[in-house]
This record gives C-alpha cells, sequence and structure tokens, in this order.
C-alpha cells in the first residue's frame, strides 16, 4: 500500500515502515514515537489500524506544529502551502530565500512545509545558530500543491482527533511513559559528533540513550529502535551494546545509487532492535530480514562518514 507522505525529510522512514511494522505487536495501545520526525512508522501503524492513539514528539517545534497543522487542521495548512507556492515569481530561488529568512525569524510551520519540500533533498541544515541554512534545490519548484492536498488529507484521515503533540527532549518523554505503549524510536545518526548534528535541529548524547534504554528495559517496556547500519563493508553509527540484551536484525533496504553509479554493488542495511519484551518465538532465530521492495538509495558522503538518505 503506497501511504500519504506530505513532508520532505531526510532520514524519514517510509520506505522502511512496512518492514518495521513486520516485527511490532498487531495491537498497540499507544504508539509513541520520541524522534517523531515526519511520523512514517505512526502513519503506517494507524493506515494498519494497530493503533487508535499516537504520541508524537520532536525537539523540533516547528516540526511538530507541521504535524500538529497536517493532521488536524488539513484544510488550513493546505491553504497556506498553496499561497506560498503560488507566490514564487520569475526569481523562485530569491522566493525561497525570503521564505527562509522569515521562517527564521518567526518559526510558522506553515513556511517550514515549503521549505521542506523546496529545499535540497529535503534534507534540513542548521547553522551554529540553529538557523535553518539549507538551500533550494534548483532544479524543482517543490510539490504542486494538488499532490500536496492529497497527501495532507491522507495522513489527516489516518490520524485526526488521535494523537498528543510534544516537542521534548526524548528522555522527558520516555520517563512518563507506561508498559502499555509502544515506543518506536528513530534518534539520529549517532557518529563521533556529540550533541550537535547539523542534519537535524539537534543530535544525542550515545551514552545518555544507552542509559535511557536500560531504564526501559527495567521497566518492561516494548520498544523497538532505527540505529546503525551499513553500506557493503563500511558501518555507520556503532551498534547498541549487547548488554542491553536486544534482538538486531538487519534490515537488507537496497542497493545504492551512488554505488551503483561507480560500478560496485554494495547493499545498504539498517539495523532495527528488538526489545526482549517484544521477542515472539519466530523471530528468535531471525537474524536479516530483506526489504519487501528493494529501492535504490542516495547515499550521501558527510564529513568523510557515510549516511544513507532513509536515515
Ligand atoms: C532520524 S530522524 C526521525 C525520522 C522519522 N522516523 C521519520 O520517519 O521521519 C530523528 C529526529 O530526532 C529529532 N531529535 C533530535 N534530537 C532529539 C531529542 N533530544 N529529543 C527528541 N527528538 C530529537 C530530530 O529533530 C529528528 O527529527
Amino acid at each position: 500500500m503506497s501511504l500519504p507522505h506530505p513532508i520532505q525529510y531526510q532520514g524519514s522512514k517510509r520506505t522502511l515502515a512496512a518492514d518495521i511494522l513486520h516485527f511490532l505487536p498487531r495491537k498497540i495501545e499507544r504508539f509513541i514515537e520520541p524522534f517523531a520526525g515526519t511520523a512514517a512508522v505512526s502513519i503506517a501503524v494507524a493506515a494498519r489500524y494497530i493503533s487508535q492513539s499516537f504520541w508524537l514528539n520532536d525537539l523540533n517545534q516547528p516540526l511538530i506544529e507541521l504535524l500538529e497543522l497536517i493532521i488536524e487542521r488539513p484544510d488550513e495548512i493546505v491553504s497556506a502551502y498553496t499561497e506560498i507556492w503560488n507566490g514564487q515569481h520569475d526569481d523562485s530561488i530569491e522566493h525561497y530565500a525570503e521564505v527562509r529568512e522569515k521562517f527564521n525569524q518567526t518559526h510558522d510551520p506553515k513556511l517550514f512545509l515549503y521549505l521542506l519540500a523546496r529545499c535540497v533533498k529535503g534534507a534540513v541544515r542548521y547553522n551554529s545558530k540553529g538557523l535553518f541554512n539549507q538551500s533550494p534545490d534548483k532544479r524543482r519548484k517543490g510539490t504542486q500543491p494538488e499532490n500536496m492536498r492529497k497527501n495532507i488529507e491522507g495522513v489527516s484521515a489516518f490520524l485526526k482527533g488521535n494523537c498528543k503533540f510534544t516537542s521534548l527532549d526524548y528522555r522527558e518523554v520516555l520517563a512518563t511513559v507506561s508498559s502499555s505503549d509502544f515506543i518506536y524510536l528513530d534518534p539520529p545518526y549517532q557518529g563521533v559528533c556529540g550533541n550537535r548534528d547539523a542534519r537535524y535541529f539537534a543530535g544525542i548524547d550515545r551514552d545518555e540513550f544507552v542509559l535511557a534504554i536500560e531504564q526501559l528495559n527495567r521497566r518492561g517496556i516494548a520498544f523497538a529502535i532505527s540505529y546503525d547500519g551499513k553500506l557493503g563493508n563500511k558501518t555507520f553509527g556503532i551498534p547498541l551494546p549487547p548488554e542491553l540484551g536486544l534482538k538486531r536484525i538487519e534490515i537488507e533496504v537496497g542497493r545504492s545509487t551512488q554505488s551503483t553509479l561507480l560500478g560496485r554493488s554494495e547493499i545498504t542495511v539498517e539495523s532495527l532492535y528488538l526489545s526482549s519484551s517484544l521477542l515472539p518465538e519466530t523471530f528468535a532465530g531471525l537474524e536479516s530480514y530483506n526489504h519487501m521492495a528493494p529501492k535504490q538509495l542516495t547515499l550521501l558522503e558527510t564529513n568523510g562518514r557515510l549516511s544513507a538518505a532513509t536515515r
């Protein structure tokens, strides 16, 4: 099933969502994404009627406000997007620069949707002052309003009235979850960059993350984590420590466009970690899993590190 998807976002789990669902319970009382991004997995969970209650959290406040608008007030965000998109005059690059400047002053989520639709590879970038500084994609004008409307209405139909929206640090979310919840964690890719991550609004500290997972384990809460991966023989992200007792499943995502161009045939693999409370007998011996519809991925080289466009 092709799911609606209004927000372009580097790191979206849109193409992997169906695979991830394969490992989740069939019924979930409340589905929580502390690193929601575009909420791609929640959209898939709602579309399969696995849960009817969601908590979407992301530290990036305009992103969460945008999700709330899309889900709760679709008409309002559709008209705003259409107006901003139609406002692209002869010099659409200059128009983008104007919108970006206004967004950096106001943090208005309506402006953010246009920037995400129009920026290079849907990849957010922030400078050290926290200002959005990604350039426009010069070859495209961003999603056509009619197409955007269909995607927004689709997402709203699945999730309207069923979500709580917050913009907190993930640890504040985890502190209040209960054993009837299911948590899907998709933190920013962890290299060696510490707390700053220009690819998102913020990065996270790995040791603190491991500690937070230990606490979830102790409280008997069920969860799944997307974390590290690899391209051919090269890994990206450091695997989570075995002491956490999680089941690691490698999902084979596809062949990267970059390696195909270079005449290599390297496969991209993304790890999914499952809490022990989640492990049905059938997954116990499973080590790897093939993506249902292999796709070519664009791989980006950032500061000598590899990061897949799905992260
Ligand atoms: C890999 S993306 C999530 C992508 C998401 N699964 C999707 O399908 O779109 C990671 C997200 O974590 C958010 N983030 C970074 N640090 C955070 C923190 N400390 N607490 C909560 N969210 C955080 C980023 O803003 C980013 O949207």
